[in-house]
């Protein structure tokens, strides 16, 4: 993952700031004193309390539309552009109802690592890209203290909307999205990926173990016919309430560097 031309003075203060950040977060003793960390993506700052979820518009009575096959839109969907096109097209998950945007990815999808998250919060919706708000800042903050930014890692979550009043997604809509997000890692085809929270964990790895037994070992994901290592570790929104946990974390992104300097 180390670019072909040598970082600029900018780029090397910004990429040191953010590790000196993430390795105090970390409680990792460092003598230069923690600076701010730089902001990988501009974003609106995130709310203090999250407005109550948006009412849900009584539709009137709609004709009867015959459903959507998610699996086979997936599957006639034969690159990353056909697909984000397939999953804003389609009407068969409710949290669509009440989302303002369909969230797909933002990042490199060529990139080695993709991201998968649980799902778009409030400033997702409103942006209608995942992670860039508060926890989208920390893990933005993760990669980068591991040499990873925008053109290195592809991110996207195992639901396409936001849930209302930021609920997690249920188990049913995880499942009617899944054809799409296994699309999506057999089109991405990433050498690794990350999990982040037990959400994503468990619906990738097929398992009901919880995140706390699982993180930071490596398993298996497979999805139409590409397979790649997956790594579990915490949700960085789970980082914001215990940062305490942010060493167990570092440690997990020690073992994702090291797996990518192996594949490089
Ligand atoms: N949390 C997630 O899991 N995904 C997002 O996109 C934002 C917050």
């Amino acid at each position: 993952m180390t670019p072909d031309h040598p970082p600029s003075q900018a780029d090397a203060l910004a990429a040191l700031k953010s590790l000196v950040g993430w390795w105090d977060d970390a409680g990792i003793a460092v003598d230069i004193p923690p600076a701010p960390p730089p902001a990988l993506r501009t974003s609106a700052p995130e709310r203090k309390s999250a407005p109550a979820a948006p009412a849900v518009k009584s539709a009137p009575a709609a004709p009867e539309k015959p459903a959507q096959d998610a699996s086979a839109m997936a599957r006639d969907a034969t690159d990353i552009a056909a697909l984000k096109a397939a999953v804003e097209s389609f009407d068969g998950c409710d949290l669509k109802r009440t989302a303002r945007n369909t969230v797909f990815a933002r990042g490199n999808s060529e990139a080695p690592l993709m991201v998968i998250g649980e799902g778009p919060g409030q400033d997702e919706d409103r942006e209608g890209l995942p992670f860039v708000g508060r926890s989208g800042q920390l893990l933005d903050r993760m990669l980068a203290a591991i040499g990873l930014d925008e053109a290195s890692a592809y991110i996207t979550n195992v639901v396409f909307w936001r849930p209302p009043g930021n609920r997690k997604p249920s188990t049913e809509e995880i499942e009617i999205c899944r054809p799409f997000v296994e699309r999506h890692i057999a089109l991405a085809k990433p050498r690794l990926i990350l999990l982040v929270g037990g959400i994503s964990t468990q619906a990738m790895l097929k398992t009901p173990q919880g995140i706390m037994a699982l993180r930071g070992r490596w398993s298996q994901v497979t999805a139409g016919g590409h397979s790649a290592p997956a790594l579990p570790t915490f949700h960085p929104a789970f980082l914001l309430r215990r940062p305490q946990e942010k060493a167990k974390a570092w440690a997990d992104l020690l073992s994702l560097q090291e797996k990518l300097e192996e594949l490089s």
